[in-house]
């Protein structure tokens, strides 16, 4: 009996001292002053509700040795006040093809959910990879790179590189994210994730198979690196796009512009169709230089809008100093209510609006890629 009593007792001590590390715990921040500790199935609760955070939790230095500070702040730079190649730019456009924007999103939303630690969201990031290889084949590997950028989970992030030839240092970014999530049963049901963010990842494929084919017909690559991210785990607080911009910080990269694809296909009121150029927490200078680009290439204009702290992963860009713009597919309250749920798909998107997206992308990288940067002392 005492035997026994003991041996309750023994394990009730294992159970709780030994179980309690697997009761995960995340530390979230909701906006740049507010950081909360939850046990992760609260992570989910908050999204339901609406609530948007940067899951920092891989990244929290112990107090005693955090010499660095918890945002670092984003330098200023002068980017250009006037297109300079717009027959350039108006050619890569012309040849825009919204049929293979079309089949890419139709394959990429076959996978039953691209959730970040799903069987399905490991494949479908394969699919992506491949896809990607495909498009850039042209080039050597000596100027285009792509490389997996693993995780804690089983979903990686797709990082292409094309390697500057005069200021490599100088790097341009262009993302968005390849996972998608159902709110209700992230694990159980499905999510296409069509808008959010299927027809970001296509706008940018888009993009890049149009750059590669620039350059190989050209046969000279830009001065500044220009690099496509395809980011993992979005949807779980920004986790794949703090990896990747924590490392590049680390390794004391400069990523000199930064420019978020996050939902590109959904237009509530085809009589007013426009981008969405959002104004909070991004990076002013930039934002206003993504303005020009609009203003010269799309047929459809912007409005200003505010999206609220994290809502995409432009935020880890910033959060790591590294200046970041982010466009939308309209005002934040017209954008698409179909979103996390089984209902994303792509019946309900328009390809032009998308193709609209993809001019952005081609302006942007053909007026950066051979910009020369400079800071702006204030
Ligand atoms: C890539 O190209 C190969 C050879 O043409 C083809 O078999 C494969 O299906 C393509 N993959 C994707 C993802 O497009
Ligand atoms: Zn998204």
């Amino acid at each position: 009996m005492k035997l026994f009593s003991f041996i309750t007792f023994i394990l009730t001590i294992v159970q709780v001292t030994v179980g309690l590390p697997f009761v995960s715990r995340r530390v979230l921040q909701l906006s740049e002053d507010t950081t909360i500790t939850v046990p992760e199935y609260e992570k989910l609760s908050l999204l339901r509700k609406g609530v948007r955070f940067i899951d920092i939790t891989e990244h929290v230095e112990l107090p005693f040795f955090n010499k660095r500070p918890e945002n670092k702040v984003v330098p200023t730079y002068k980017y250009p006040a006037l297109v300079s190649n717009d027959q350039i730019v108006q050619k890569l456009i012309d040849n825009i093809d919204k049929h293979s924007m079309y089949d890419n999103l139709a394959k990429f939303t076959s996978f039953y959910t691209r959730y970040y630690k799903s069987e399905y969201g490991y494949q479908s990031a394969q699919w992506l990879e491949q896809k990607i290889q495909n498009i850039t084949s042209g080039l050597p590997e000596k100027v285009l790179t792509v490389e997996r950028f693993s995780h804690n989970w089983k979903q990686y992030s797709i990082i292409v590189k094309i390697e500057g030839s005069e200021t490599p240092d100088d790097i341009i970014v262009m993302g968005s994210h390849q996972d998608s999530m159902n709110l209700i049963l992230p694990s159980v049901l499905a999510a296409p994730g069509a808008d959010d963010d299927g027809s970001g990842t296509v706008t940018n494929l888009e993009a890049l198979r149009l750059y590669v084919e620039y350059f190989l017909k050209k046969g000279q690559r830009p001065k500044n690196t220009v690099e496509f991210h395809f980011y993992s785990a979005e949807e779980a607080g920004l986790l794949g796009s703090l990896d990747v911009f924590t490392h590049y910080s680390t390794e004391n990269k400069r990523v000199v512009a930064m420019l978020q694809q996050d939902m590109t296909g959904y237009v509530q009121d085809p009589k007013y169709e426009h981008v969405g150029l959002v104004t909070d927490y991004t990076t002013e200078a930039l934002t206003n230089f993504v303005k020009l680009i609009i203003d010269a290439y799309l047929s459809i204009p912007y409005i200003e809008t505010e999206c609220g702290y994290a809502c995409s992963d432009h935020g880890s860009a910033t959060k790591n100093g590294f200046p970041a713009a982010f466009v939308i597919e309209s005002e934040f309250s017209k954008t698409s209510k179909y979103i996390h749920t089984t209902m994303d798909t792509l019946d309900r998107l328009s390809f032009d609006h998308m193709a609209e997206h993809t001019k952005i992308v081609i302006g942007s990288i053909i007026e950066l890629g051979d910009w020369k940067f400079a800071e702006l002392k204030n």
